[in-house]
């Protein structure tokens, strides 16, 4: 991987708001800069009271578009007496409201790899994010560059390796697609019923495009209000792995959501926080939410990584910016990598593709987004004290547990003392569970400001447990004392906090 530095270019393609990046520029001035504070506040003020009305983005841009065709009109008479539930769900959402009929989404040429002949016409059954943009561009290109786009890409490495071959393919065409998305195949002109029905978030189309828009807004209502809900994402951000509903629930913040639910107003047209609700946050406030405040505004986004600074999935915690290409493709990139993060005009050469970068969200950056939410019901020392918090117990679970862990799972294998083969061996099952879980369960709960349950009881404690009780014993039985002995004093005893553990097994080891 190479990137060329190209300045020319710099500073061309602002895709996302700059008037964030201007006003948190003024906001991030030193606190005690009072006087420059009620400037910006009084500038800001006045801004509003020139241009009061913000032009509205467009949602639906009825100039590329029309609708209500003609020929929806048969399927909808018909459906009305065949699938009459199917047809009320339709008739009383936007797009019935709005009079987007049937045949407007499932029409099809008749060269589409999955179109069929139905009643006399042209249609296809999936209607995928490419027909959705035809209407709603905006949300279509930033749901295309998330992560959850890339959701059956990832689909390989050590977990595919533990659903395909260990367990048995059906488990991964059963199990892990429900969440990450089939690719859907056509089998003599239909659907094949292995890959299909299937609503995954990243789903591999029949006409290429990715990702199913019904994973969150299920049909045929595509309901906003229903989308906005923290079981929507419960859906699959759930149980032992990725327990975010659970730790959502179990906050403050999911807590006032179950308490106060009637008077979030989740039908209201625009949801901006602080004003159309302020009971509670819900997991789309947080990630994808619109915000109205001093410091700053921001769109809904279908990019739900965007507000994020860490990656708090893998074995080790990185912290990543997020770059952006004039293409549309984003990317995660770790801040303290191999490669530096690039700049606004770069060209990055990957996989023997060349792209150039029109906007980088660095770690601050992003957390900055996250943080204008946070402030319509917080103080910004509340929320910068909640970071340092977060950033304390992923620091300690990297330090003292995550990376001499890694450390000593490379130096065992290096030695010839684990085989290359994952899950063989006892060691690798315990140590897949530590990080994958527990330290899973540790990260994710306190980002999700659930500090007792997952942070601690199903987070930190388990690690810790696993780390002492039985990663290391079982490393020492590979080992034998010889090498255990290398191992621990080249990877471990210099770590703050193990040295309880060995002072206590002095006369042991
Ligand atoms: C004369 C009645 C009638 C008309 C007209 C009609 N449909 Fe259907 N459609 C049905 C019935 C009945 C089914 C269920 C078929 C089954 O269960 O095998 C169906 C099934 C479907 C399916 C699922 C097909 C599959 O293979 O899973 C889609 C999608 C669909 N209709 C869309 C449409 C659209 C779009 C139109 C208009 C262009 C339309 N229908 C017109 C009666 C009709
Ligand atoms: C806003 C676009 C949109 C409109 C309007 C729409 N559909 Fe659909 N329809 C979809 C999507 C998306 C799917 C899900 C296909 C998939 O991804 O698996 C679907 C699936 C279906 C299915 C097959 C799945 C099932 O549950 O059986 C049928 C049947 C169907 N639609 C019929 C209709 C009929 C009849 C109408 C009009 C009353 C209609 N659709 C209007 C988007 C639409
Ligand atoms: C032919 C144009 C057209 C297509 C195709 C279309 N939509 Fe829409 N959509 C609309 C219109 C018009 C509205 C209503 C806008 C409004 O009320 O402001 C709407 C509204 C919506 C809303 C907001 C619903 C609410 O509760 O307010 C969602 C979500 C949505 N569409 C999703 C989709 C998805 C997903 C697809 C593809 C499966 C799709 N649309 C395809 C035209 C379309
Ligand atoms: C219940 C839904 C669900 C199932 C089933 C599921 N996953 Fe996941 N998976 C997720 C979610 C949600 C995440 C993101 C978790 C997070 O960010 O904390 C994820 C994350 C991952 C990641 C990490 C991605 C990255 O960017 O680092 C991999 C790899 C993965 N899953 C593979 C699998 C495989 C393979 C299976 C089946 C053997 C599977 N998953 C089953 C929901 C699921
Ligand atoms: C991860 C869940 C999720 C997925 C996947 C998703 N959406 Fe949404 N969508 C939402 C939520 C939540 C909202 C409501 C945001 C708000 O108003 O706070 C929304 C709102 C919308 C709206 C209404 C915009 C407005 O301003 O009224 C449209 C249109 C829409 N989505 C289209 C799509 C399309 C097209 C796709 C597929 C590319 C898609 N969505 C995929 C969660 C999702
Ligand atoms: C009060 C705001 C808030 C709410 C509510 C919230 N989150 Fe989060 N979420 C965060 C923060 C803050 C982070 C960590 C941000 C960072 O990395 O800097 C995060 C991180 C995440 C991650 C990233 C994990 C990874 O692999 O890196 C996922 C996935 C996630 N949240 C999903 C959810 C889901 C699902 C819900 C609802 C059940 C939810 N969040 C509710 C604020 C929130
Ligand atoms: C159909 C399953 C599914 C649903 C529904 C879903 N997600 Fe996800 N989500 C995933 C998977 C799988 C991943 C991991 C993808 C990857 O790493 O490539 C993921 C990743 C994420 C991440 C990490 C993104 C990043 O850039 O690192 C966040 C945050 C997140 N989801 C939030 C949400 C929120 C908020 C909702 C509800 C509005 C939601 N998800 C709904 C399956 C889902
Ligand atoms: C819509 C308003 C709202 C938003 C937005 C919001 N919170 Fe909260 N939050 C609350 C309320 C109300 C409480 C409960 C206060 C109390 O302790 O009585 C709370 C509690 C908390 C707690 C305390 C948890 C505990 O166990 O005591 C933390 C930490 C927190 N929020 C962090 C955040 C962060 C970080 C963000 C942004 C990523 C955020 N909140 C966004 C309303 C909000």
């Amino acid at each position: 991987m190479t990137r060329k530095s190209n300045s020319k270019a710099r500073g061309n393609n602002k895709i996302l708001i700059s008037k964030v990046e201007m006003t948190m520029a003024l906001w991030r001035k030193s606190l005690g800069d009072l006087i420059s504070h009620i400037i910006a506040g009084a500038l800001v003020a006045a801004f509003c009271l020139v241009f009061p009305v913000e032009v509205a983005a467009v949602k639906v841009d009825a100039s590329k578009v029309s609708w209500d065709s003609p020929k929806g009109k048969k399927c909808k008479s018909c459906h009305r007496k065949e699938t009459p539930g199917l047809w009320n769900e339709w008739h009383e959402g936007a797009h019935g409201k709005a009079d987007v009929n049937c045949y407007d989404c499932h029409q099809a040429d008749k060269d589409d790899v999955d179109h069929i002949k139905h009643k006399g016409f042209d249609i296809a059954v999936i209607v995928s994010p490419s027909d959705c943009a035809r209407c709603h561009e905006t949300e279509v290109n930033q749901f295309k560059g998330s992560h959850h786009s890339k959701a059956v890409a990832i689909l390989d490495g050590i977990d595919n390796f533990l659903g395909k071959e260990i367990v048995g393919a059906t488990a991964v065409d059963t199990g892990c697609i429900v969440c990450h998305g089939s690719t859907v195949k056509i089998e003599d002109g239909e659907l094949d019923p292995a890959t299909w029905p299937n609503t995954g978030i990243g789903r591999v189309n029949p006409d290429g495009s990715i990702g199913s828009c019904t994973a969150c807004h299920t049909r045929h209502r595509f309901s906003k209000a229903q989308a906005r809900q923290p079981t929507t994402c419960g859906r699959c951000h759930s149980g032992d792995h990725q327990p975010q509903l659970e730790s959502y629930n179990s906050s403050k913040h999911g807590m006032l959501f179950a308490a106060d639910r009637e008077k979030m107003n989740l039908e209201s047209d625009q949801w901006i926080v602080g004003k159309d609700y302020y009971d509670a946050p819900t997991c789309t406030t947080c990630h994808m939410g619109q915000v109205k405040g001093v410091a700053g505004d921001l769109e809904v986004t279908h990019d739900v990584g965007e507000r994020l600074s860490w990656n708090l999935r893998g074995e080790v915690s990185q912290k990543e910016a997020l770059v952006i290409y004039e293409n549309g493709d984003r990317e995660s990139w770790p801040e303290d990598g191999d490669e530096d993060v690039p700049e606004e005009g770069d060209e990055v050469e990957k996989d023997g593709k060349t792209r150039t970068v029109a906007q980088v969200l660095g770690v601050e950056a992003r957390r900055e987004r996250m943080t204008l939410v946070c402030i319509n019901c917080h103080s910004e020392i509340y929320v910068k004290a909640f970071y340092n918090q977060l950033d304390s117990l992923v620091e300690l679970y990297n330090e003292k547990f995550a990376k001499p862990g890694l450390a000593i799972m490379t130096d065992l294998k290096e030695r010839g003392l684990l085989t290359r083969q994952d899950f063989d061996e006892n060691l690798e099952w315990i140590w897949y569970e530590l990080w994958r879980k527990a330290g899973r369960n540790a990260r994710s709960g306190i980002a999700m400001t659930a500090t007792a349950e997952y942070t601690w009881w199903q987070g930190m404690y388990e690690v810790a447990k696993r780390f002492y009780n039985d990663f290391l014993p079982e490393v020492e039985r590979i080992a034998g004392d010889q090498v255990y002995k290398e191992l621990t004093e080249k990877h471990l005893k210099d770590i703050e906090g193990h040295q309880w553990y060995f002072e206590a097994r002095k006369g042991k080891n």
